[in-house]
């Protein structure tokens, strides 16, 4: 086999809007569902989500984040001393369309990502556009509750519309939701509205949300064929392999069963249709979904271009007994074949060939690994050098894994890691959890200088980019 990537293959990396942009609101942005969750422990900061800014009492991480906003030409410098071919971002609806709901967009958010594109085009960086990066206008998802309300849809489109008669000369690689199967495992974040798992009404809700997400999904993927005919939307799996804990028939049906739910997505959006397993399970679960006249054929006629996707680490499904699934949630029981980072995220480079392969096998269209890295501290030394083997280690590891799944026929576009210059935990809040090649001076409270210093795994990457993965 050939160890090369292929010339054409989309080596890069990604980031979003709320992770790094800060500037919360400047140049008439107003807050997004992202910007009232306080930084801190898992349960904690996603309690916040939604509730009112409180800036005496707690620390907001997205309002300042790593300053990308005024920082973005220096980092796209770097990322280009790297030897990018492409870039990630995420468009934030907030600042096209500070509430949600006016007639007419705010000119000096456009102008951003104009200026923003250009930059990249400088270095021949190629965008891919994520339109909804989790950040919902907060005022659209207090008024209607968030995607539960189907209300949401005319002004998703509006928003689809702008930005892709804006940039439609810019952006040819578009994404829709970041990640849309997260609304079963963090529903308030994924769907912006504020329904826990323990909510009696979490089923219906968070089904409904699916609904009226794929379907404005599917008129988004109409929309970009039309305005820009060369122009290709992905849709964004946030990529779960959830493997049986023993070869007992009954934890094999678990896993079946919680990989169905995240599939599921995919499943609509690729196909066109909905699955038949959700008869069952909508039934089981008192599950009674609004579909509206036209929506099937909206769907089965506007399927996406390529699947993108994120991979980090994979989980284990138990059927009963300590540590068993409990219902739908994955209670992550122990695999004792793999290692875990200190935020307890296994790495298994092996399960990104497996993943690869299962999707490429379902849906037999293009594959585009958007999301991928290692989230670990760093430490400066004396001599200003940060020595992150550990982080090249992971990468290397993964990157190896996705040429196996190419060399076993997988279509894959490219590669883009996350958070590729530090950037705000989606999860935690936290700076010190680091993905970067790039280290931004920045802690947990927001204090720092901002500068950007240049990791080992820098002058890795932009060796393995050079040599198209020959040096690895
Ligand atoms: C993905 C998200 O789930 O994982 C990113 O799309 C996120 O926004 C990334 O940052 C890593 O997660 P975390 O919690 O370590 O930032």
């Amino acid at each position: 086999m050939n160890k090369l990537f292929p010339k054409d293959f989309l080596w890069g990396g990604a980031i979003s809007a709320s992770q790094a942009e800060g500037a919360y609101l400047d140049d008439g942005k107003l807050p997004s569902t992202v910007d009232t969750m306080i930084s801190g422990p898992y349960m904690e900061r996603f309690a916040s989500f939604g509730k009112d800014i409180d800036l005496d009492n707690n620390y907001y991480p997205s309002h300042n984040a790593i300053d990308f906003y005024h920082r973005y030409k220096e980092d796209i410098a770097l990322f280009a001393e790297m030897g990018f071919k492409a870039l990630r971002v995420s468009i934030a609806w907030t600042r096209i369309y500070p509430r949600g709901d006016e007639n007419a967009p705010n000119e000096k958010g456009l102008q951003f990502y104009d200026d923003l594109f250009d930059e990249m085009k400088k270095y021949n960086i190629e965008p891919v556009v994520t339109i909804v990066h989790y950040d919902t206008p907060l005022y659209l998802a207090d008024k209607y509750g968030g995607w539960k309300n189907r209300e949401m849809i005319p002004y998703f489109e509006k928003y689809c519309k702008t930005i892709f008669e804006r940039y439609k000369d810019k952006v040819k690689l578009w994404l829709n939701f970041n990640e849309i199967n997260s609304m079963t495992f963090m529903g308030i974040l994924g769907a912006s509205m504020p329904v826990f798992r323990s909510s009696p009404d979490y089923f219906q809700s968070t089904y409904n949300a699916a609904h009226n997400m794929l379907v404005a999904a599917a008129i988004a993927t109409k929309l970009c064929h039309e305005i820009i005919p060369d122009g290709q939307m992905g849709m964004m799996l946030a990529g779960q392999l959830i493997y049986a804990a023993t070869c007992d028939p009954a934890d094999e049906w678990q896993s079946l069963y919680e990989n169905r739910r995240h599939y599921f997505f995919a499943d609509v959006m690729m196909r066109g249709h909905y699955p038949a397993y959700t008869k069952r399970f909508y039934e089981e679960n008192n599950i009674t979904v609004d579909i509206q006249d036209g929506d099937l054929e909206l769907l089965s006629e506007n399927t996406c271009d390529f699947l993108a996707f994120s991979y980090y680490s994979t989980m284990t499904a138990k059927a009963q007994g300590e540590g068993a699934s409990i219902g739908n949630m994955v209670t992550g029981f122990d695999n004792p074949y793999l290692k875990k980072s200190e935020w307890g995220w296994t790495t298994d480079p092996t399960g990104l060939r497996i993943l690869m392969n299962n999707l490429y096998d379902r849906y037999e269209k293009p594959l585009f690994l958007v999301e991928n890295g290692l989230g670990a501290k760093d430490e400066i030394n004396e001599d200003g050098t940060i020595n992150d083997d550990y982080r090249i280690d992971y990468l290397k590891q993964h990157i190896e894994a996705i040429k196996e799944a190419m060399d076993d026929g997988v279509e894959t576009m490219g590669y883009l890691s996350w958070g590729c210059i530090d950037l705000v935990s989606c999860s935690s809040g936290e700076m010190s959890k680091r993905y970067g090649y790039i280290y931004v001076d920045v802690d947990d409270q927001g204090n720092g200088t901002f500068n950007r210093y240049k990791k080992k795994s820098f002058d890795w990457y932009k060796e393995v980019i050079k040599t198209d993965g020959g040096n690895i």
